[in-house]
C-alpha cells in the first residue's frame, strides 16, 4: 500500500460531543427489570449520555466538527469534503448536508455513510483514499449516533447497551513519509443482517395498484439484537481482522502501543486483547461512561485518549470497529500530532 500511493494522510485534530442528560444503571433499574449490578457484571457499562428533545444528531456532530476545527486552527472552509457516519440521521436522505451548513464548510461536499459500529472505521478508510490519490486534502469524518431514538425503553437486553454521542477527526494530506494511515482490513457478512438490526416494516401487504397509490408509509422498528451471535461474532472476527491487518503491515502485536476497539462491552474488548495477546492496560476503554455509542464510540474514546495524554507521537494504534450488517473492519494509525 504505502508505495502506491500518491499522498500521504494523518489525523490532524479530533473532536468529541455528549448530551448533558446521563442516565445511570440505578434509573435505568427503574424503568426495565435489571440491576447496576447486572448491567456492569455483563458489559462494564455504568452510565450512558441521551440527547434532549430539542438537540438533534447534527447538533451533536457539529459541536464535535467544531471543537476538532479550532484544535486543528483551520477554518471549516478549507474542508474540501465532510463524512458523516451514522445510523441515526434526522434525514433519510441524509444529514451530513446539514452539518455541512450548521459549520458554514461552504466548500464541503458532504455524504452519509452508514455502517452501524463499523461506520467511523469505514469513514477513515474512505477519507484515506480521497488523500492518498491526491484528491482532497483536508477531510472531516465524524462519527455520530442517537440510538436512543431508536432503542425500545421496554427491552431489558438493549436499552442498557446504548447512549448518544459524536466524535470528529480532521484528517489532513502530508508528505508520503509522514503517512499515518497505514493500512486497513474489512469485511461484511450480510447473511447475519438480521441478527441486528432497524427493520423497516411495511404498513400492510400491497394487492392492487390502488392500494399501493393510498398506502399509509410504513415505520421504521426499533433495535432488535441477538446478543449472543454478536458477542461470539465480535471476538472470533476482530481479532482475526486485526492480526490479518497487523501482518499485511510486518507489524507484531508487541509493537501496538494503543488498542482502540468498538465501545460495546467491556467483555469483548477483554477478550479480543487476550486472543491478540495484548496486555489490558493498553486497552483504550470509556464506555462505563458512555455505553455503546454506535458510530461515535470510537472517535469519542480516541479524543478522550488524547485529552488525557495517554496518545504519544509515533504511537501505533490498533482501531477496530464491528456491529451491523454484520460489518467489520481494522486500520491501523500511527500518530503524527
Ligand atoms: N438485566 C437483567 N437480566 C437480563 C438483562 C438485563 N438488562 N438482559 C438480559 N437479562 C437476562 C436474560 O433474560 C437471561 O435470563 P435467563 O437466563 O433467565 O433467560 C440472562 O439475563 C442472560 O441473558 P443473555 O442474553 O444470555 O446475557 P449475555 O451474557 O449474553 O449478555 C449482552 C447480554 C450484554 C447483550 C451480550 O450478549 C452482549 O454484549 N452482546 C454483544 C452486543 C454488542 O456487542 N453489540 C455491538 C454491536 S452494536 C451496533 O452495531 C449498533
Amino acid at each position: 500500500m504505502e508505495s502506491s500511493i500518491m499522498q500521504g494522510a494523518s489525523i490532524l485534530a479530533t473532536g468529541s460531543a455528549v448530551p448533558d442528560l446521563c442516565v445511570s444503571n440505578q434509573t435505568l433499574s427503574q424503568i426495565v427489570d435489571t440491576s447496576d449490578d447486572w448491567i456492569v457484571t455483563r458489559t462494564g457499562i455504568k452510565e450512558r449520555r441521551l440527547v434532549a428533545k430539542d438537540q438533534s444528531l447534527v447538533d451533536l456532530a457539529a459541536l464535535a466538527s467544531t471543537r476538532a476545527l479550532n484544535k486543528a486552527s483551520i477554518s471549516p472552509l478549507d474542508i474540501d469534503l465532510i463524512i458523516l457516519a451514522t445510523s441515526s440521521p434526522s434525514d433519510l436522505f441524509g444529514s451530513a448536508s446539514k452539518l455541512q451548513a450548521k459549520i458554514s464548510a461552504n466548500n464541503a461536499i458532504a455524504f452519509d455513510l452508514t455502517a452501524a459500529c463499523s461506520g467511523f472505521v469505514l469513514g477513515i478508510v474512505t477519507a484515506t483514499q480521497f488523500i492518498q490519490n491526491g484528491s482532497y486534502k483536508n477531510i472531516l469524518v465524524v462519527g455520530a449516533d442517537v440510538l436512543s431514538r431508536w432503542t425500545d425503553w421496554s427491552d431489558r437486553s438493549t436499552c442498557i447497551l446504548f447512549g448518544d454521542g459524536a466524535g470528529a477527526a480532521i484528517l489532513q494530506a502530508c508528505p508520503r513519509h509522514e503517512n499515518g494511515i497505514l493500512g486497513f482490513q474489512l469485511n461484511t457478512d450480510g447473511n447475519k443482517s438480521d441478527q441486528l438490526s432497524i427493520a423497516y416494516q411495511e404498513n400492510f401487504a400491497k394487492t392492487s395498484l390502488h392500494e399501493i397509490l393510498n398506502m399509509k408509509q410504513g415505520f421504521f422498528q426499533q433495535i432488535t439484537m441477538n446478543g449472543k451471535e454478536v458477542y461470539k461474532f465480535a471476538v472470533s472476527k476482530v481479532p482475526a481482522s486485526i492480526s490479518k491487518c497487523l501482518q499485511s503491515l510486518n507489524i507484531s502485536s508487541e509493537q501496538v502501543n494503543w488498542l482502540l476497539l468498538h465501545q460495546a462491552n467491556e467483555r469483548i474488548l477483554n477478550a479480543v486483547a487476550d486472543r491478540l495477546s495484548i496486555p489490558s492496560s493498553k486497552l483504550i476503554s470509556n464506555l462505563e461512561k458512555y455505553g455503546n455509542t454506535s458510530a461515535a464510540s470510537i472517535p469519542l474514546a480516541l479524543d478522550e485518549a488524547i485529552k488525557e495524554d495517554k496518545i504519544k507521537f509515533n504511537d501505533l494504534i490498533v482501531i477496530s470497529g464491528f456491529g451491523a450488517g454484520l460489518t467489520w473492519g481494522t486500520v491501523i494509525i500511527k500518530w503524527k500530532c
